[in-house]
């Protein structure tokens, strides 16, 4: 939020200055006065952000950035948590103890503390999911929609909970892999939560970079080829049907999600999936798009304790399973990718000044608490898609 309107403030005070119509004089009265609301904004969002609690203060290159209190991936362990009675469905969580314990003391003395808590994956569309559920089950252990199917490409063939799909669109119940686990906890059984007494971890994605890997998706995307009476009459590299859908989706999206959230408003239960909306009126219960802050953050409360940055899956994803004790890591992107469309041309270098207008005010939650850097109406060169939080000590 500092990061957005002091850089938004800047942005203003720029512009004016290059009016060079205006007389000296003339421009400082709007400069300075500029310059102290700037002031006050960036001392009153630091302070709000702090005085709750709610954040701390992290240093990122010559700016104070108001950082929420973040689960990130290289925090030191919180809970020093020995109990023997671990339920790490991991042989790899296992396979590390039983080696620990051969080793001598003076080696022990480097290692960093292995938690000893069954670590859970909520799969958020289109941020590599099926790649970890893959190298999950490369080590026997079950992960987001194994728990629910066996899938060939994933290689996984222990499913554990029974998917009970009801005969409607819902986005609690559909796919319960991709819903965020607030809302799953609600809705269902004991037996069919897969994430209790569980660490949980998500991966995160720039919302720029994740909405052309929606459009290119073949669930859900453009010309989605699991999906029954998609056109292919289309170029899906011709950035004027990027732009299009995108805009679409987004704004059917948030309608959907307005009235979703209209409908439970009361705490009365609308399972059923709000319908009439165009392009695919169950867009909501596929959970494409849906904001990541959604998974993460329950109110203030984190539910997700552990983030990995697709930005930076391989280094992450290998700290986060060295934490656990689990001995996998990620292959590089040609080699874990499931699903892969390869066809896809466009980047979200060909979104235009309309789209990411609308994707700014859908995401904004994501950009905000995980740092991902807004642009206004179209991208510089050295726009990166990285996190503007650190993540690495
Ligand atoms: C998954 O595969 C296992 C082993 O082949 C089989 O026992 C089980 O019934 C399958 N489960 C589902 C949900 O298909
Ligand atoms: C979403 O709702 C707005 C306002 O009611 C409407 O103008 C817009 O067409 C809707 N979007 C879609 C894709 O139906």
């Amino acid at each position: 939020m500092v990061a957005m309107s002091s850089r938004s403030l800047g942005f203003g005070i720029a512009s004016r200055e290059r009016k060079s119509s205006f007389g000296f004089l003339k421009a400082l009265l709007i400069i300075i006065p500029g310059l102290l609301l700037f002031q006050a904004v960036y001392m009153f969002n630091d302070k709000e952000a702090t005085a709750s609690g709610k954040g701390t203060l992290v240093k990122s290159g010559s700016k104070n950035i108001a950082q929420p209190s973040l689960p990130v991936v290289t925090q030191a362990p919180q809970s020093d948590d020995s109990d023997d009675s671990n339920k790490q469905s991991a042989d790899g969580g296992k396979l590390q103890k039983e080696q620990n314990d051969d080793e001598t003391p003076k080696k022990q003395e480097n290692k960093p503390t292995v938690i000893e808590k069954r670590l859970e994956f909520v799969h958020i569309t289109k941020t590599g999911g099926s790649a970890v559920e893959k190298v999950g089950a490369g080590e026997g252990i079950i992960w987001g929609a194994c728990h629910y199917m066996n899938l060939t490409e994933v290689g996984c063939d222990k499913a554990d909970i029974e998917y009970i799909a009801p005969n409607y669109q819902s986005y609690a119940l559909t796919s319960p892999w991709h819903t965020p686990p607030k809302l799953l906890k609600k809705y269902v059984e004991t037996a069919q939560y897969p994430y209790t007494d569980a660490e949980l971890f998500v991966v995160i994605r720039n919302p720029y970079d994740r909405i052309i890997s929606e459009y290119y998706c073949p669930w859900l995307g453009f010309q989605a080829k699991y999906r029954k009476n998609v056109k292919k009459d289309k170029d899906p590299n011709d950035p004027v049907n990027l732009n299009w859908w995108v805009q679409n989706m987004v704004s059917t999206l948030k309608n959907a999600t307005e009235e979703f959230e209209m409908k439970n408003k009361d705490g009365i239960m609308k399972l059923e999936q709000s319908k009439g909306v165009n392009e695919d009126k169950y867009i909501l219960a596929q959970k494409h798009y849906v904001n990541q802050a959604e998974y993460v953050f329950d109110g203030d409360e984190v539910i997700v304790q552990h983030l990995v940055h697709y930005e930076d899956l391989g280094k992450e994803f290998d700290a986060l399973m060295a934490k656990f004790g689990i001995d996998a890591t990620m292959p590089s992107k040609e080699k874990s990718g499931v699903y892969t469309n390869n066809e896809k041309k466009l980047s979200y270098k060909d979104l235009d000044s309309k789209s990411i207008k609308m994707i700014n005010d859908f995401a904004k939650p994501d950009f905000e608490k995980f740092g991902y850097k807004m642009v206004d109406d179209k991208f510089q060169d050295d726009y990166s898609l990285k996190s503007t939080f650190k993540s690495e000590p």
